[in-house]
């Protein structure tokens, strides 16, 4: 089907809500089905607030980098004062790329096709022989600067969205701030991406990994290598004595749980038995002192965020950032960045960094067999004459709405929840991203008077 023959009805059919019941079930044609894939752009990424990046990859005056926001490219720019600001990556002469590099530091942009030149405030300030041009008023009229993209920022996240018709950003992130605040506050000047940065595409949907974050259930039975790797270490089997990473076997008897924040953010949490191995914790009496035991405690603890739609916050192994970009019904492409406190000792960072490069860089133990797994998944759609996937019914009887005593004592309010031993592998965190990406494409059908 076309995406402009879809109606709400067909969209609706898709995801069966109904927990009073215990059931809840997703359609195998949310990853499969191109027309599904282009109202996800239109309304779920090209209508909404999509993280753009953090606020240290531009630092000084006249920094930039590029990215994307849904189908566009995008720049993200201080200007010569030092404001940020996000533009279309799109010549207003022909079309050209402006800016090529991933980022860098420029006091203006020269187009390369007919040389018309854009300050880091996105204004034109040069269009070649302009004076010998014959261009008449309606020409000379109209604005020639980059197009702007409304965009904002909770401390050093930075958000862009294409549309007006938005909330605010405050609103959009509502509780899951607090979760990012556990990122954010690991150093008394926040964070930054440590410079490495590294790209891949795998061969499936967006949604494949957006799931696989929050997704514990997958841990124990695709990660075994890193396990048995981990328990050599353990065992004095290894000669690597140098890296201490998670260690899945504890994670059955832990504390944690499950939340889904409004507009589809979601988080899995635990306590941490080994939060001692964490960079972090060389700093953890400064950390104390400025936030508190309890959130300090949650700080190090494990816990894995997705901001809906496109980026993800990993604390398990290491702190990993995860920035998703769809390319079509079946191919992503993935930036990844390891995430450190900014100023942070030598002996914290070589920490993180160790243990990123272990479990969660392109060549690590883990990102290989999530990739592998979610293209396997994309494999098995292609038999259309299967329909309902098994994949959100862990949990249901567990499952509550508002909060619960961890929830409450991380001080954050979900829409819903699980509560108990990690080992429950809880599937009814995935419901918050569900409900909001129905709803996401229903008030776009709605806005566009298609519904
Ligand atoms: S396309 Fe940029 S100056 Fe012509
Ligand atoms: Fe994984």
């Amino acid at each position: 089907m076309k995406a402009n023959e879809l109606k709400f009805s067909d969209i609706d059919r898709l995801i069966v809500d109904n927990v009073d019941q215990h059931e809840f079930w997703v359609h195998r044609d949310l990853y499969r089905d191109p027309a599904v894939f282009e109202l996800e752009m239109k309304y779920i990424f090209e209508r909404n607030w999509v993280f753009v990046g953090l606020e240290s990859q531009a630092p000084n005056p006249n920094d930039y980098f590029t990215t994307w926001v849904g189908r566009q490219p995008i720049i993200v720019a201080r200007d010569k004062h030092g404001k940020l600001g996000a533009f279309i990556n799109s010549c207003a002469h022909k079309g050209a790329r402006i800016a090529h590099h991933r980022d860098g530091n420029a006091k203006q942009w020269v187009c390369s096709y007919h040389g018309w030149a854009y300050d880091t405030a996105g204004a034109c300030i040069y269009i070649k022989d302009q004076d010998a041009g014959c261009y008449a008023e309606p020409f000379n009229k109209l604005d020639h600067g980059l197009k702007k993209v409304k965009f904002d920022a909770y401390r050093g996240f930075l958000f862009a969205s294409l549309s007006d018709d938005v909330p605010s950003l405050d609103e959009h992130l509502g509780d899951a701030k607090k979760m990012l605040d556990l990122v954010w506050d690991q150093g008394p000047d926040g964070i930054e991406a440590i410079p490495g940065v590294s790209s891949y595409t795998y061969n499936a949907n967006w949604k494949m990994q957006v799931e696989n974050c929050i997704d514990a259930y997958h841990l124990t039975s695709c990660h075994p290598s890193f396990m048995n790797i981990v328990s050599r270490r353990k065992a004095g089997e290894s000669r690597n004595t140098q890296v201490k990473s998670i260690d899945f076997n504890v994670m059955d008897v832990v504390k944690g749980g499950t939340a889904c924040f409004p507009r589809g953010h979601a988080v899995i949490y635990a306590t941490n038995p080994l939060e001692n191995e964490r960079g972090m914790f060389v700093h953890r009496d400064e950390a104390v002192a400025r936030c508190g035991e309890t959130k300090t405690k949650w700080m190090l603890a494990t816990r894995n965020l997705t901001i809906y739609p496109n980026v993800q916050f990993a604390e398990n192994a290491s702190l990993q950032m995860r920035v998703i970009r769809p390319l079509s019904v079946d191919k992503t492409e993935m930036t990844i960045y390891c995430i450190g406190a900014k100023g942070e000792s030598d002996a914290a960072r070589e920490i993180r960094i160790r243990q990123y490069e272990d479990f969660f860089n392109t060549s690590g133990l883990a990102t290989p067999d999530d990739t592998i797994a979610y293209e396997d998944c994309q494999f098995g759609f292609q038999a259309r004459n299967l329909e309902w996937l098994q994949g959100t019914a862990r949990g249901i009887t567990g499952y509550h709405t508002g909060p619960d005593e961890l929830s409450q004592e991380i001080g954050i309010r979900p829409d819903s929840g699980f509560m108990g031993a990690m080992g429950a592998w809880d599937e009814t965190v995935y419901y918050g991203g569900y409900r909001a990406w129905k709803q996401f494409i229903k008030d776009g059908l709605e806005a566009d008077g298609l519904l």
